[in-house]
């Protein structure tokens, strides 16, 4: 049979017959490249197979002990330490740190005891020896390769048989089965099944390196985020010395938990208080900054919001929003024009979360309103307050979720006052005074003196 090329999407995996400009799966611009067809011999096509092995769902096995990664953020985000067995992807933009963090969790790993094996394929093993040294990690006993044959690597982890084992990265990966380059999507994919299936079999925890592309993507295809147990991304400005791991799938522990490291000229350390880091330096009363107090995984976080509004020579006035999304930034803004009488028409507005942290909450609503009406008026919110809330369409205040975790942390953080939605569920939080406002106008007229 002659082989035909088949095309497939780098974006969500697709697979077409012809090339085209837009992947009709996902809606992708120029994510289709072409691949070698998978090889599908005769035998494939009418054998029977055999009969597998079924359980049922009772089970006396206690659930896997997890082992200590060694470093208390990354325990949190995998929810209480690694499973064996268990497949992890760590993805993030490359230079944001994610061999700095495995290398040294790889250290703090073989530390306590377990075998370590750590393989890199985009750096030569002096290079990876520097960089420990540099980390003061060099008398860890880790195994280091520096390899990109799949195929030697899992031959080796099969010899070595270590508890941990880091790819770093899956894109220089290569089998060579797979006829097409080295991170094309048919070779990351089948180097991800590979490890996944052999981190299944032999009982070994897999953590896979992957960058990620411009579009927040992991290159190569999405399918490696369906192969895996958990998704770490490892996220933050460039600019900033903060990193954020967050999960957003894990199998194994919830979703949606953060670690927050600082970058220094040693490597990465832990932030056990990260509220205090993203509030620092807020002595002074200065208009246009809130501080919301968020839940970020199952933290409470607090983060000032901060909001510039300046007279606009432009004909379509700026909105520019940084760690926010910009669609809830337009919505409060309309909400304040109709609901409340504050319109922003001619004016620029800059919106930021101090620190590179990006808040994705509902919750953080009444924070950005409380910061734009503040930038405009040009009148400060008391610096020792904190807001949260839920703006609806009509203006109303809505409650939101774990209010007396999001007083409790203001208050061990200094701050006196809360301003919080009406009816919002709470049993007299200590040490701080709670504001209650049933919408947006009542709380523009308490705070402002105007509405
Ligand atoms: P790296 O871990 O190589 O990123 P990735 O694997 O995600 O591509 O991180 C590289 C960056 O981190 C580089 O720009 C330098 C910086 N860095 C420090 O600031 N301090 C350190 O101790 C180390 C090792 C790196
Ligand atoms: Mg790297």
């Amino acid at each position: 049979m002659k082989q035909t090329a088949s095309f497939s999407c780098t974006s969500c995996g697709a697979a077409h017959r012809k090339w085209a400009g837009r992947c009709d799966a996902c809606g992708a611009w120029n994510s289709i490249v072409e691949e070698a067809p998978l090889s599908t011999g005769p035998k494939a096509l009418g054998a029977r197979g055999r009969s597998i092995a079924l359980t049922d769902l009772a089970t006396e096995e206690a659930p896997p002990a997890r082992a200590s990664s060694g470093i208390d953020e990354l325990d949190r985000v995998l929810g209480g330490g690694l499973v064996p067995a268990s497949a992890i992807l760590v993805g993030g933009d490359p230079g944001i740190g994610k061999s700095t963090l495995l290398l040294q969790a790889a250290a703090s790993f073989a530390r306590t005891g377990l075998k370590c094996l750590y393989v890199s394929g985009e750096e030569a093993a002096a290079q990876v020896r520097m960089r420990a040294l540099r980390l003061g990690l060099s008398d860890a006993p880790v195994s280091l390769g520096a390899e990109t044959n799949l195929r030697d690597i899992l031959t080796t982890l099969d010899a070595e048989r270590p508890a941990l084992a880091i790819i770093d990265s899956i894109q220089t990966m290569w089998l060579d089965s797979v006829e097409s380059a080295p991170g094309s999507v048919s070779q990351v994919r089948a180097a991800a099944h590979e490890l996944v299936t052999f981190a299944k079999r032999r009982g070994v925890a897999v953590v896979l390196v992957g960058h990620v592309t411009k579009d927040g993507q992991i290159a190569g295809p999405r399918v490696v985020e369906h192969m895996v147990d958990t998704v770490l991304y490892f996220e933050g400005e460039r600019g900033h010395q903060f990193r954020i791991l967050r999960a957003v799938k894990n199998r194994f522990g919830p979703a949606d938990e953060i670690g927050v490291f600082e970058m220094t000229g040693a490597g990465l350390s832990q932030v056990t208080n990260p509220s205090a880091l993203f509030l620092s330096n807020r002595d002074q009363p200065a208009p246009g900054s809130a501080v919301f107090a968020g839940i970020e995984g199952t933290r409470p976080v607090l983060t000032e919001i901060q909001a510039l509004v300046a007279p606009s020579p432009l004909g379509t006035p700026r909105r520019t929003v940084v760690g926010l999304d910009s669609g809830r930034l337009s919505t409060i803004l309309a909400v304040l024009e109709a609901r409340c009488g504050i319109p922003f028409t001619g004016l620029d507005v800059f919106l930021n979360v101090a620190g590179g942290l990006r808040v994705s909450e509902p919750a953080a609503d009444l924070a950005v309103a409380g910061a734009l009406i503040s930038a405009r008026e040009d009148v400060a919110i008391p610096p020792d307050m904190v807001l949260f809330g839920e703006i609806s369409l009509s203006g109303a205040l809505r409650p939101v979720g774990q209010t007396e975790n999001r007083l409790k942390e203001a208050s061990k953080l200094g701050f006196s006052t809360a301003t919080v939605p009406s009816h919002s569920k709470m049993d007299g939080a200590a040490g701080i005074e709670v504001r209650q406002s049933p919408d947006l106008t009542a709380f523009v007229g308490e705070m402002f003196g105007a509405g």
